[in-house]
């Protein structure tokens, strides 16, 4: 059985700890917080995430450590997963991963190499300074990012589209194929590539997703005004083989943790090396220009009078994340010009919004098996 450490074991990276226990290896998560440390290896923890909680308890040969010493011992290959929010600039905050890299420093490694597989997100040519860094200290250093969705991580981690590979070494390349060979379950394609191209890469594709997403809901504002069906014209546009149905839908626009800030961290990249990424900043707008139209669409169907019921408001159905929902952002509009506006959602989402929001809703709480207000804006 081989070893494998993941370093961050929160959203993302207890959901790949476990998808590599359950194909058979031997895993250990290191991770700062204590209780959480503990929650995991008495398997109490408790996850919105499908599959989490199942597995967890399932799982014979997965257990977490605060101690990064006892991670690095625990094998040569070290997938990395600590947070990288959005700083206010929009670039990425690294300095989680800059203290992790401080602590491997620490580590005088006169082994065999050992691999950092680094999934975070991260600004082009961050994992190039890290690993001149760790150079010294006999460790290579990849980027490997993950193109997951909130709400399926489980499933997408064992069907991704593409394998993206920023390699620091053939070996550590190897390295990773290996690793994905015994965790996928479909056949993607495999890109290998420098460090700083799967960054970029990673970054463009989430642009591209904003972009078609902005584009799709841009043609169904103009088929609405002008009296047509959004759903017909796109449902024929996506039928081209070169343009696709995936993520040409009408509807809200794109939000969550992901896409608003890759596509913004993407335009600020492009400006570091004297590129305007005009179909960046177009997307941003697009999607502003949306949020716009749903606002007067609501205004005219709605008196100030009549109560306006929202109801599952977190960015992706299925998950707590209210980050950048676009439907939340709609009724935030809405309230902010004095329409009465009910917050119909779960315990934990309305706790979210009313540490945000306040008294600026009129909130409901919705249980798991209430399917009686589904009336969706
Ligand atoms: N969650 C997703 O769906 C998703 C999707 C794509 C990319 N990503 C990227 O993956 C990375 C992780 O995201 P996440 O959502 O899992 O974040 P998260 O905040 O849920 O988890 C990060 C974990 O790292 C731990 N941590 C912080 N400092 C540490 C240290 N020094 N040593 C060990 N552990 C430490 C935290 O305690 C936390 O449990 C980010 O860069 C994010 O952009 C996440």
């Amino acid at each position: 059985m081989k070893n494998i450490t993941v370093i961050g074991v929160g959203k993302l990276g207890l959901c790949f700890a476990l998808t590599l226990e359950k194909q058979g290896y031997n895993v250990m998560g290191v991770d700062v917080i204590e209780e959480y440390i503990k929650k995991i290896n008495n398997k109490t923890l408790s996850s919105p995430e499908p599959q989490v909680q199942k597995h967890l308890i399932n799982s014979k040969n997965f257990v977490a450590t605060t101690e990064i010493e006892t991670g690095l011992e625990h094998s040569d290959i070290l997938f990395l997963f600590v947070a990288t929010p959005s700083l206010d600039n929009g670039r990425y905050d690294h300095s989680q991963i800059d203290k992790v890299v401080n602590q491997l420093t620490n580590y005088n490694s006169n082994k065999k190499e050992k691999h950092l597989i680094i999934g975070c997100t991260t600004m082009p040519g961050y994992c190039e300074g890290i690993q001149n860094i760790l150079q010294p200290y006999r460790f290579s250093v990849s980027y490997n990012p993950e193109f997951i969705a909130q709400g399926s991580i489980m499933s997408d981690l064992e069907s991704p589209d593409i394998l993206l590979i920023g390699e620091g070494s053939v070996s550590a390349g190897d390295a990773i194929v290996e690793v994905y060979s015994s965790i996928i379950e479909n056949k993607p394609t495999i890109h290998r590539m420098s460090t700083k191209e799967a960054e970029i890469t990673k970054i463009a594709l989430n642009c591209f997703l904003t972009t078609k997403i902005a584009y799709a809901n841009m043609v169904g504002d103009i088929a609405k005004s002008a009296g047509c069906n959004p759903e017909i014209i796109l449902n024929a546009v996506g039928s081209d083989s070169r343009v696709g149905n995936k993520n040409l839908k009408y509807g809200y626009g794109f939000g969550g943790p992901c896409f608003p800030r890759d596509n913004r961290a993407f335009d600020l990249f492009s400006n570091d090396v004297g590129i305007d990424a005009v179909i960046s900043k177009a997307s941003d707008n697009a999607n502003k220009l949306h949020l716009d139209f749903q606002v007067n669409e609501l205004k005219k169907k709605y008196k100030k009078t009549e109560q306006i019921v929202f109801s599952d408001v977190a960015y992706k159905l299925g998950t707590n994340i209210i980050e950048e929902s676009q439907k939340l952002a709609l009724a935030v509009e809405l309230a902010e010009l004095g329409y009465q506006i009910v917050i119909k959602d779960t315990e934990e989402i309305i706790s979210q919004i009313e540490d945000l929001y306040g008294n600026k809703f009129n909130y409901q709480k919705k249980y798991l098996d209430d399917k009686t207000v589904r009336r969706r804006h």
